[in-house]
């Protein structure tokens, strides 16, 4: 049964936060051969209720660990011989990097290693169907001036801890490549958004202070530029990467969809003013610019020509309907919203913008 490449044991890690959950919907529903393991610590980024429509799947299963904990990650190896991993969970927020970096090095480093280890201690050198996903961000890459795009042979510079602990543990999965021969694949996008995004990040945190009218918290002179992707179309890529990616590869995923941020914010203000019945111009009323994040990127912007070439993957959705579509569930979930936004998040927002 092993060797049928279509029954495969899948260990999703990070399955619970905002991408892993479209991921693992994604994959549960598409492939009901498959017996997809959902493997997250539920920090405060992740949560049940974003895959509560497939948790009585037959083909899906939760398991809470942490993938700090090696002992117990090697137990869950052995117990459900995973035949292949796609590795989302991290600690995801630049700001939250800045205040507290060394969780940064324990679960997007440690906790990348300690996966590696387990496999490679499970699959005992038989690499046959297998292989170790990891997912990362085109951060890693630091930053760009007024013109050209990151490819998958630009050199790393990265200039957050969030992003220094990405890109370290990029080089662990290349290196546990070369060293131990581990098949792997690595994927480095740009920003995503979309539903269930934590509102920590800018869109879900804009969306929700508009509808509170709250100040809209604009770093610096708000001409900072970033690529934007909608959340289902990383899914997507991230689908095709997995089953025809080739071995030992990078791929950039990326929406060929540059936006300086205050323009982006401007045009969410005008649907929200929209979706709301409020008066044109009321949300840009809340714009207030703020201290600078240290550190600040001043450009990413990806060329995702590679991936389009070898697998046929392109964004299927426009920036305008992502947007539409990622307010409007914002809207129609007013209970997600408040269940996020209670407890440890007001002593963050505290921290961080009062
Ligand atoms: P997220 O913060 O929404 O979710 C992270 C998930 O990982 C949560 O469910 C959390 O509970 C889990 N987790 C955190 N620490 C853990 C630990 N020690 N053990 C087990 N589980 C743990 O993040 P996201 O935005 O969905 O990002 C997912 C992945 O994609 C990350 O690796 C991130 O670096 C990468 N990425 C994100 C973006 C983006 O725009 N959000 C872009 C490119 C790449
Ligand atoms: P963010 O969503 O934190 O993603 P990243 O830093 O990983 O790109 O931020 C996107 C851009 O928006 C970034 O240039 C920082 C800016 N930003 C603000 O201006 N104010 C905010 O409150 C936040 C969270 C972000």
């Amino acid at each position: 049964m092993k060797d049928n490449p279509l029954e495969k044991n899948i260990l999703i890690t990070g399955g619970a936060g905002f991408i892993g959950s479209h991921v693992i919907r994604l994959f549960v529903n598409k492939y009901p051969n498959y017996r997809i393991f959902n493997l997250d610590a539920l920090t405060y980024a992740g949560n049940l209720e974003n895959i509560k429509d497939i948790e009585n799947a037959p083909n899906y299963h939760f398991i809470k660990a942490n993938i700090t904990d090696a002992k117990t990650i090697k137990a869950l190896f052995q117990k459900h011989q995973f035949d292949s991993v796609i590795h989302l969970a991290a600690e995801s927020h630049v700001d939250r990097s800045i205040s507290n970096p060394k969780i940064f090095v324990d679960t997007n480093v440690t906790g990348t290693l300690n996966l590696m280890e387990a496999a490679l201690e499970t699959w005992q050198g038989n690499f046959k169907n297998k292989i170790f996903y990891h997912i990362s961000t085109d951060e890693v890459y630091g930053t760009l001036g007024e013109t050209g795009l990151f490819t998958e042979t630009t050199s790393y510079a990265p200039n957050s801890p969030y992003s220094a602990s990405k890109a370290a543990s990029d080089h662990f999965v290349r290196a546990y490549g070369e060293t131990y021969n581990l098949p792997y694949v690595i994927s480095n996008c740009s920003n995503n958004y979309g539903p269930n995004q934590f509102p920590e990040k800018l869109i879900p945190l804009f969306i929700n202070n508009i509808i509170e009218n709250k100040a809209l918290p604009v770093y610096g002179d708000g001409k900072y530029t970033r690529d934007w992707l909608y959340v289902l179309d990383h899914a997507k890529a991230i689908d095709l990467i997995f089953h025809k990616g080739n071995n030992k590869s990078t791929y950039n995923v990326g929406g060929f969809n540059e936006w300086q941020n205050i323009d982006l914010i401007k045009l969410l203000c005008e649907i929200m003013d929209k979706k709301l019945d409020r008066n044109e111009g009321d949300s840009e009323t809340l714009i207030t610019f703020i201290k600078d994040r240290p550190g600040h990127d001043k450009r990413y912007a990806i060329d995702a020509s590679k991936i389009n070439k070898e697998l046929g993957w392109e964004p299927s959705v426009t920036f305008k309907e992502g947007l539409m579509k990622t307010v409007d569930w914002y809207l129609q979930n007013p209970a997600w919203i408040e269940a996020v936004v209670s407890g440890s998040y007001q002593e963050y927002y505290k921290m961080q913008y009062l």
